[in-house]
């Protein structure tokens, strides 16, 4: 794909579709002067989120598209974007899985102040690592984000394996009423105190049912982004040996051995690397088993056209990113015991006045009252020096599970108890499943002030927040 010099998008998303008008072009980098930044406005629009059937539906997005453009950074290089709210309400863009400087993190109230409706705010950062991100508000993100502002981020390898296509899957969901209206209510009660808020309608990247055309013995790169407020994703893609080759934007295996389905919490991505091995005509699905199967998109082979006589052979491992090994010995550990929910140990009758129904080793919302843009208040969950190693023992005393997800680091679970096996990856966001402790590490190497929260979002707003510093 060609790629403007130091723009984020590439030729085809900039023609791709309404995005495209609002974009203007930057110029090439000039010597001594500030690499120019792309402009992404979030706007009020509609969107025809069940296809050609049925009254399109009034969604938030950025760049006037659901999800919002696919933007495009390269490893080590300076990234720069014009954030420009248009919405009626204040936002903010954060980064999720990107090490990037803290003040760069865009959340409100800790690392920025909220961007006003009709401001803007130029983000400008140098990415360390290569592979499959995502972007969305930390602004009432459990309304901002079912609402319709995400969109993925790609940043690129300096050296990329060899893939016919690169696809991206963002998945989101919808809680529609009949006429295709976004059903208000956002983080209301009864979502905080379950699950979180599910939709009724699944699309993948805006569309509920997408359909990619490849052509036999293609080698195709799949990125899968699970961007759902709260939905646990089992995937399977019905194809033979797809490769598991990153896991939250950072490289593994590549492996094979990852079970029936690939489990992605709220805010999970996955890399795939897959040969498309099939007669004329073939079919294969990505399927959501967790219920009833459920196809949510499918690679159609073209004909019997064919991209070569036979599949590559060639490896599909990545070159590792520059992440430092936590100390399996020497740390400051952290217990985090998560409590409350429906059925929890919490009394519901307790939580009134505070409004939160979560606790984090019994506080409730730990940085901000949910929803709100104020300041950060109330103590951090750690303080730690740079370059220390930490551990986090994630313990779930609730009914629900919980995906947790640590800001501007990555890190490994080291243990785990009550769960699958630990895997040998790298994450930045852990489905901790009820009942399960889990120990993860993690070298604290980014200085500033970061979040740790439940990334199921009406959970993150009514008491699943916490933050930890990393002293510079
Ligand atoms: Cu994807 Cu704190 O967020
Ligand atoms: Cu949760």
């Amino acid at each position: 794909m060609p790629l403007y010099r130091a723009a984020g998008l590439t030729r085809r998303d900039l023609l791709a579709g309404a995005a495209a008008a609002a974009v203007a072009m930057p110029g090439t980098k000039a010597f001594g002067m500030a690499l120019p930044a792309l402009p992404l406005n979030a706007i009020v629009t509609r969107a025809p989120l069940t296809g050609g059937a049925g009254p399109k539906s009034e969604v938030w997005a950025f760049g006037g598209t659901v999800p919002g453009p696919l933007l495009r950074a390269r490893q080590g290089e300076e990234f720069a974007l014009r954030f420009g709210n248009r919405l009626p309400v204040a936002s903010a863009i954060h980064w999720h899985g990107l090490r990037i400087a803290n003040a760069m993190d865009g959340v409100p109230g800790l690392t920025q102040s909220a961007v006003a409706a009709g401001a803007e705010f130029e983000y400008r950062f140098t990415p360390p690592d290569a592979g499959t991100f995502w972007y969305h508000p930390h602004e009432r993100s459990f309304e901002q984000v079912p609402r319709g502002l995400a969109g993925a981020l790609i940043v690129e390898e300096r050296d990329p394996p060899q893939a016919d296509r690169d696809v991206t899957w963002l998945i989101s969901d919808w809680r529609l009423d009949g006429d295709n209206k976004l059903v208000e209510g956002f983080g209301s009660r009864h979502d905080q105190v379950h699950a979180g808020r599910l939709g009724n309608h699944i699309t993948v990247s805006g569309d509920p049912q997408p359909e990619v055309k490849v052509l036999a013995n293609d080698r195709v790169r799949l990125r899968i982004i699970n961007a759902c407020s709260a939905r646990i994703l089992n995937l399977r893609l019905e194809a033979s040996q797809p490769k598991l080759i990153a896991v939250d934007g950072q490289p593994v295996g590549p492996t094979t051995s990852y079970g029936e389905a690939l489990t992605l919490g709220p805010g999970n991505r996955v890399d795939l690397m897959v040969d498309m091995i099939g007669p004329p005509g073939h079919v294969i699905p990505l399927t959501e088993i967790s219920g009833e199967r459920l196809e949510l998109a499918r690679l159609v082979f073209q004909g019997a056209e064919q991209r070569r006589p036979a599949p590559l052979v060639a490896p599909v491992a990545l070159t590792p990113n520059p992440l430092k090994e936590p100390d399996r010995k020497d740390a400051l550990v952290v217990p985090l015991v998560m409590t409350g929910g429906a059925a929890g140990e919490t009394d519901m009758s307790a939580m009134q006045g505070t409004g939160a129904v979560w606790q984090f080793n019994g506080t409730a919302g730990m940085m901000m009252a949910a929803g709100s843009a104020q300041a950060a208040t109330g103590e951090p969950l750690f303080r730690v020096p740079r370059g220390r190693t930490v551990h986090i023992r994630f313990d779930n005393q609730t009914v629900f599970p919980h995906a947790m997800h640590l800001h501007g680091h990555h890190f490994r679970l080291l243990e785990r108890q009550n769960g699958p096996a630990p895997q040998p990856f790298w994450w930045d966001t852990l489905l901790v499943q009820p009942g399960e402790t889990s120990v993860v590490g993690f070298v604290a190497d980014n200085p500033g002030k970061w979040m740790l929260h439940c990334h199921m979002l009406d959970h993150q707003a009514s008491g699943m927040d916490a933050w930890f510093e990393v002293a510079g």
